[in-house]
């Protein structure tokens, strides 16, 4: 198989690497890439949204199947418009995008096939937003945009100041644009989080290994959110009886309920999910692999990723049988000092061999460039250090054995990666 991953992130250099492993791809390309991924597939620099340029990348290169991981483009349709052409994906089509793309379909389509998710009410009129979160009179309010915001739309105000702040600045201001066209206001829930992701083909689905995300930016969870600042895998909280309900409750009746709607789900469906004290219930969904959480849970994967990916896009995920690694595994983001704002570029990265990579780990480059032959910054993320080991405390060891070494004017990491454990 030749393949094309579409997307610039230390997620598509874990995909690409775990492709790479696989008898079965003869040869792999990446665009846009990023200055680690050149290493490990041939780059090409048209841009994720450019429908015509990936067609055309596709088809000069003689691609057989076309991996679109980030959500902008499946959103926008890119596997519509190259199925359209007669290139085979892997990723959902633009209407089963939407459960993640907007929130008010995900949450409207929870409410109607009673999958357990906080209460919410959808307004597009933030004077009538104000009101009722002062009606209900409970704090912390949280407040979501509609659309795709980056990871930044979900705003949890501790006090009425607060909501009428990120009312005002979602919908009036528009600092999302039209994702805040309409904002979902909902229940504050607590409980530790989870992050499943599941390989589902609109037929069967199959749950991968779990993990945890540490989504602020300082220790302690402190500080603004972002993207995500560490992974851990397994996830210490989600024990197999919570991973049964989850399929009994939520993972099956969202396929279905998808199927159902009109709108089949294909690729990887990604559960955000909070263990509340009744139950677990879905936060959100994402319609495509998490960054970071792709970086701990494809190195466990034993069995061939290409295989799964070719069974996905044709339908027969049934006749696998998929198997993961009993190990562990931690990643640690390194952050370029500024991160969730601004930042600078262009920083010599030290502590990278020449395949940026560094010893006893793999090194995913989120943000990287390669210039004569230096790794540079050129992101906010700049590159995820993964370790797997026999115990996830050996996982973390490694990991940030490897952390210690590497660095750039202004790096920073959260130190505390996986150290939230149940209370025995
Ligand atoms: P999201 O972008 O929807 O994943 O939200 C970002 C983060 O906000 C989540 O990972 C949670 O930590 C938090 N969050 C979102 N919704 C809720 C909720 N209903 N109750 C409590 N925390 C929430
Ligand atoms: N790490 C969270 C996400 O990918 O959305």
């Amino acid at each position: 198989m030749k393949i094309l991953v579409i997307g610039s992130g230390g997620r598509e250099h874990a995909i690409v690497r775990k492709l790479k492993e696989s008898p079965l791809v003869e040869a792999l390309y990446c665009a846009p890439g990023n200055g680690g991924i050149s290493r490990d597939a041939e780059c090409f620099p048209v841009n994720a949204m450019d429908k015509e340029g990936m067609l055309a990348l596709a088809r000069e290169k003689g691609a057989d199947l076309v991996f679109v991981a980030p959500d902008d483009p499946l959103a926008a349709g890119m596997v519509d418009f190259l199925e359209a052409a007669g290139i085979p994906c892997f990723g959902p089509n633009a209407a089963a995008a939407q459960i993640e793309a907007s929130k008010v379909f995900s949450k409207d389509l929870m409410k109607q096939y009673r999958i357990p998710t906080a209460g919410y009410e959808v307004f597009s009129d933030p004077k009538a937003a104000l009101q009722y979160i002062r009606e209900q009179g409970k704090y912390p309010a949280v407040i979501k945009a509609d659309g795709l915001a980056l990871g930044k739309g979900v705003v949890i105000a501790q006090n009425e100041e607060e909501a009428k702040e990120a009312l005002h600045s979602i919908m009036e201001d528009k600092i999302f644009g039209e994702s805040g066209a309409q904002v979902v206001v909902e229940e504050f829930l607590t409980g530790p989080e989870v992050s499943v992701l599941a390989f589902t083909d609109g037929k069967t689905l199959v749950p991968m290994v779990s993990s945890m995300d540490h989504k602020r930016a300082y220790d302690g969870d402190k500080g603004p959110n972002t993207g995500g600042m560490g992974t851990i895998s397994p996830n210490p909280f989600y024990t197999e009886e919570v991973a049964k309900a989850c399929m009994e409750q939520i993972f099956l009746p969202t396929m279905e309920a998808m199927n159902a709607e009109g709108r089949p789900f294909k690729g990887c469906l990604y559960f955000g999910l909070m263990l509340t004290q009744d139950g677990p219930k879905v936060i959100e969904y994402n319609s495509r692999f998490g960054d970071p959480e792709t970086q701990v849970v494809l190195p466990r994967l034993d069995t061939d990723f290409a295989q799964i990916v070719e069974a996905v896009a044709q339908e027969r995920l049934s006749e696998l049988s998929i198997q993961w690694s009993e190990q562990a595994s931690a990643c640690v983001v390194i952050a370029s000092g500024g991160y969730p704002g601004s930042y600078p570029k262009g920083l010599e990265i030290s502590g990278l061999d020449e395949n940026g990579q560094a010893q006893g780990v793999t090194v995913y480059h989120a943000g990287t460039k390669l210039e004569d032959g230096k790794f540079l910054t050129n992101g906010g993320r700049v590159l995820g250090v993964t370790a797997l080991g026999e115990t996830l405390e050996e996982a973390l060891n490694k990991a940030y054995a490897a952390v210690e070494g590497i660095t750039f004017d202004g790096a920073f990491y959260r130190r505390d990666i996986g150290r939230r454990r149940p209370q025995p």
